[in-house]
Order: structure tokens, then sequence, then C-alpha cells
């Protein structure tokens, strides 16, 4: 089976490019570049055996995405593509509408106008906002009102659509698959998660302090309501998250109209152990600094993955260490991340 994958040159999508190519799919990416390099799918290729078809297209080039449907024909896709910089998202709205909304009602176009009706979304965890409990289940109603960003709101808005063109049209079959927080890296360290700039999340911010290239962390707030006043988070390696993907597809398979799974490991880790599993990883003891609160942070949440072990047979299988010492091993082969 053939799956395009938009985004597929990102942090997930090359995770999940390797993970498709091993089960036997094959893969044709679509990315336009803007947060990644085309180094990432070299990489997958060599580590795989398998080849990539690679266009450098744009989301809003709707000719440039009908070419590639033409010649390559994909079954179905798995949409990555997309800016998520919450803070970004906050200073700049409309450029986050016009490249997550747009460019995504234009792919969702082209797939209708060449018959391609299977679509994994990658949704998030934000889109839950503020809830009663921590404990985050797909049942959980989802309000604009309650998520704190543009971002996620081009998020929720693109799954508003998706419930609506299912309702529609029963031969659409799609998966929103709510992430959690995606850290680590391929246990090669060949591939991984490469920000441009000052990261603005904990993990790589921690690897680019164990690097030697950020002089310390900022803990972003020690009074929580928490056991050690730190945040909690639910954080998933980037593989297993990559392998719910190709779960995802199987499911679509059996053609059950619009679905929805947290992918989550269903336990949280305050930024505290965070860091001190990294500092286990990486063998030092890192520099940090308490730090007032960050704007829109939630105390605790995590996800609730049974549904996602019910009905797609995927459950996370790593855990912090590994999550940890993945990371580091990306971060210490390749310091300046795919760049020479
Ligand atoms: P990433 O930035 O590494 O990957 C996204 C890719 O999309 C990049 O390669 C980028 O160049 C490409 N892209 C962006 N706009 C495009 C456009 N208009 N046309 C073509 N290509 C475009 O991000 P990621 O961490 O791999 O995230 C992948 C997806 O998962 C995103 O949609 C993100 O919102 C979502 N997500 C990520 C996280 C996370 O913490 N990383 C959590 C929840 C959801
Ligand atoms: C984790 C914890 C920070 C940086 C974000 C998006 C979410 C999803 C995943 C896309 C928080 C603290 C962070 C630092 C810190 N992405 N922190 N110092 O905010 O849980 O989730 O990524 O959909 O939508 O919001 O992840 O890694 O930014 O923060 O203390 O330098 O680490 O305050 O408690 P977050 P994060």
């Amino acid at each position: 089976m053939k799956i395009l994958v938009t985004g597929g040159a990102g942090y997930i999508g090359s995770h999940t490019c390797l993970e498709l190519l091993n089960a036997g799919y094959e893969v044709v990416v679509l990315d336009n570049l803007y947060n990644s390099c085309e180094e990432s799918l070299k990489r997958v290729e060599k580590l795989t055996g398998k080849k990539i078809s690679f266009y450098e297209v744009d989301l809003l080039d709707v000719a440039g995405m009908e070419k590639l449907f033409e010649a390559e024909k994909p079954e179905a896709v798995i949409h990555f593509a997309g800016l998520k910089a919450v803070g970004e998202s906050c200073k700049v709205p409309l450029k986050y509408f016009t490249n997550n909304l747009s460019g995504t009602i234009n792919l969702l176009n082209v797939m209708e106008k060449y018959n391609v009706k299977k679509l994994v979304f990658s949704s998030s965890a934000t889109v839950y906002g503020v809830q009663e409990s921590p404990a985050y289940t797909e049942e959980m109603k989802t309000s604009s009102t309650a998520v704190s960003s543009p971002y996620g709101r081009t998020k929720l808005m693109i799954e508003d659509m998706l419930k609506d063109i299912c309702a529609a049209d029963p031969s659409w079959n799609v998966a929103l698959l709510r992430y959690f927080n995606p850290i680590g890296a391929h246990e090669s360290g060949e591939i991984g998660e490469d920000p441009q700039g000052i990261p603005n999340n904990l993990v790589p911010y921690v690897a680019k302090v164990a690097i030697g290239e950020l002089d310390h962390i900022n803990v972003f707030g020690d009074d929580y309501e928490t056991p050690d006043g730190t945040c909690i988070r639910d954080y998933l390696h980037v593989v297993d998250l990559a392998i719910g993907h190709e779960k995802a597809i199987v499911k679509l398979n059996e053609e059950p109209g619009l679905v929805i799974y947290n992918l989550g490991t269903g336990k949280g880790y305050s930024v505290l152990d965070v860091i001190k599993s990294f500092e286990d990883a990486c063998g030092k003891e890192l520099p940090k600094v308490m730090a007032p609160r960050r704007a829109g942070d939630l105390p605790e949440y995590f996800s609730v993955p049974a549904k996602a072990e019910k009905e797609l047979g995927w459950k996370a299988e790593r855990g912090i260490k590994e999550m940890c010492e993945d990371t580091w091993r990306w971060q210490s082969k390749n310091p300046k991340g795919y760049r020479k």
C-alpha cells in the first residue's frame, strides 16, 4: 500500500516513514522543508535500505499537490505538515490559520478530487484544553474557548472539519490521533528532533544544555499543586508514536468512518523528573534555574490510552529512561542536528 506522508521530513514524520517502510508500505513524502531538511529522509533510506519518493511541495500549492497525486496515486495520507510553535501562534495567528487551515483544506480538496479518502491526522492533547480531570479520555468535550492558543485552535478546527466531512460522506475514513508529549529519537541516533534556534519544548532545550549550546535550563514554575511543584505531562517515545500511525492505517483499512485515539503512555512525569532522567542519560548534572510560570501551562494532564490499546492494539512500550537515552544519543552524535 502506498502512503503519502505530508510533513514527512520533520521530527515525527521521519520516524513514521521509517516504521512504514519497515512494515512494507511504499512511502511518498510531501514537505516544503520550512522546518526540516531532506537529510532526515536520506538517513531513513539508509536505515531501512528502501526508497522514499520526495516532493518539495507546499500545502498551499494546489497544482504541485495535484501533480504528486497524479504521478504517485497514493492510497492513504498521513498528514503531519503544519506549524506547531504555540508561542509563535499567539504572536502571528494568521500565519497559523493560513498554513494549517488553508493548507489542510487544499489537501482535502485534492484528496477528494483523486478519490483518496483515508486520512490520519496529527492532532494534539492541546484540543482538550482545560478539563475537570487531568486524565484525558477521547469522550471529553472539546471547545475552542478552552484551548489556550491559535495553534491549538487550528487542531480543533481541523478535527471539527473532518468530523463534518465524515458525517456528510461515509466513504471517508479518518483517524484523529491526539498526541501527548512526543520526545526521544530513533535508537540508532541517526534521526531525531532538530529544532531551529532556541527550542520551545522542554526536552530539546535540556538536550541543548547537555551538549553545551545553552547554559542552563529554566524550570517554568515550581509552585504548582503537584508533588514537586513542577508541571506534569505524559511524555511518549517518538518511535512508539510512529508505530501508532501504522496501526491507524490498519484500522482505516477496516473502513471505520471517523475514529479518535489518544496516543500517550498514561503516565505523568514532572519537569524535574524529566531533567533527572536526562541527567542520568548524559551522565552529568545540568545547571537549572527556577523561573516564573509560563503563560498558558496547565499544572497536570496525561492520557488515558486504553482506547488505542483496545481498538488499535497499540501500547507505548518505551519508558522515560529510553526516551532520554535515545534523545541524548541523537544529540551527542549530531551536536548541530542535520547540519554538518
Ligand atoms: P515538524 O515541524 O518537525 O514537522 C512538520 C513538517 O511539516 C516540517 O517538516 C515542515 O517543513 C512541514 N510543513 C509545515 N508547513 C508545511 C506546508 N505548508 N507545506 C508542506 N510542508 C509543511 O513537527 P513535528 O513535531 O514532526 O509535528 C508533526 C505534526 O504533529 C504537526 O502537525 C504538529 O502540530 C503535530 N503535533 C506535534 C507535537 C509535538 O510535540 N511535536 C504534539 C502534538 C501534535
Ligand atoms: C513541558 C513542561 C513547561 C520548556 C507542547 C504543546 C502541545 C504539544 C506538545 C503540539 C511544561 C516546562 C518547558 C523549558 C520548562 N505540541 N518547560 N522549561 O507545553 O506540555 O506541550 O508540546 O501539539 O500542544 O503545548 O510541552 O515541552 O513545551 O513543556 O520548564 O524550557 O516543561 O512549562 O510544564 P507542553 P513543553
